[in-house]
């Protein structure tokens, strides 16, 4: 019960990542204001906190609209009196070279995973100096510090992220703020499932195995590995941890 008496904003919160940061969260005494746009599977995901005892709030927003990430941060005000830890996960993959990218993609791929980070932040944080400081984390990938081919505004907009929490680190140090990066590599989501139909609509289960054995560890990872550095970053036992961008890849980017 790390989190007794906290409260943690999760963007993406209704599946993978930020679904499982959530309910680890949850489980661990935290008040949490679940956002995402899929309100059937929020509900599933604050159902799950209940139900080992938690409490949070489901709330319908999309992190591209200012309105909503300011309604994120003040209902969690006003239903648990402040906020003391973001986890921004929410966020798209689109593929493409920057020639065949339209701009319809190019946009939305950075106004999900950039600008929705910068959105939540900026109406989380003051939040935060109320209640004395806080943890951020982003939820950006190794694709934000390597590449692969095919993925121009995706890779950007990780890129963003890691370079954006790296100055909220630095703004905010004063405020008694702390935030980072988690960079993961393959991670068994609805996100990484849907690129495995796409690659391989014939053998989406023989692509994700595929995809595996390119880490180090020989598979692909749990969302609930990443949840618990998400809490980790977030809790005490990471004070002296700023600015980072924490690779958790299974040892995928390690080999030449
Ligand atoms: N799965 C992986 O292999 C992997 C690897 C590296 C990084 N990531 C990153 O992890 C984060 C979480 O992805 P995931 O793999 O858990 O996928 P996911 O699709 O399960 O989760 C993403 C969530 O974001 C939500 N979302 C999308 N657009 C939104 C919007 N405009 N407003 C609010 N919510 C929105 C989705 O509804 C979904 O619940 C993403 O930022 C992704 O880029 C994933």
């Amino acid at each position: 019960m790390r989190f007794q008496g906290k409260v943690a904003v999760v963007t993406g919160a209704a599946t993978g990542i930020g679904g499982a940061t959530a309910v680890a969260f949850g489980k661990e005494g935290a008040y949490v204001v679940l956002t995402d746009v899929n309100a059937a599977a929020l509900d599933e995901r604050l159902g799950e906190i209940e139900a080992a005892g938690g409490r949070g709030i489901a709330l319908v927003a999309d992190v591209t609209k200012a309105s909503d990430a300011k309604a994120a941060a003040s209902e969690a005000v006003a239903a648990f009196g402040g906020v003391d830890y973001l986890v921004a996960s929410a966020g798209i993959q689109t593929y493409g070279t920057v020639v065949d990218t339209d701009e319809d993609t190019w946009e939305r791929t950075l106004a999900v995973n950039a600008k929705g980070v910068y959105l939540a932040a900026k109406y989380c944080i003051p939040e935060m100096v109320k209640r004395g400081g806080g943890a951020i984390v982003t939820v950006a990938s190794v694709q934000g510090l390597f590449s692969q081919p095919n993925v121009a505004a995706y890779a950007a907009s990780k890129g963003a992220v890691i370079a954006m929490t790296r100055t909220m680190a630095i703004d905010h140090a004063g405020d008694n703020i702390r935030a980072n990066s988690l960079c993961p590599g393959s991670v068994d989501t609805p996100m990484l499932r849907a690129s495995a139909k796409l690659f391989s609509p014939e053998d989406p289960e023989n692509a994700l195995e595929e995809w595996g054995g390119l880490h180090t560890l020989g598979r692909i990872a749990k969302p609930e590995e990443m949840a618990k550095i998400a809490l980790f970053l977030c809790s005490d036992d990471a004070s002296f941890v700023t600015g980072a961008a924490i690779v958790a890849d299974g040892g995928l980017t390690i080999r030449l």
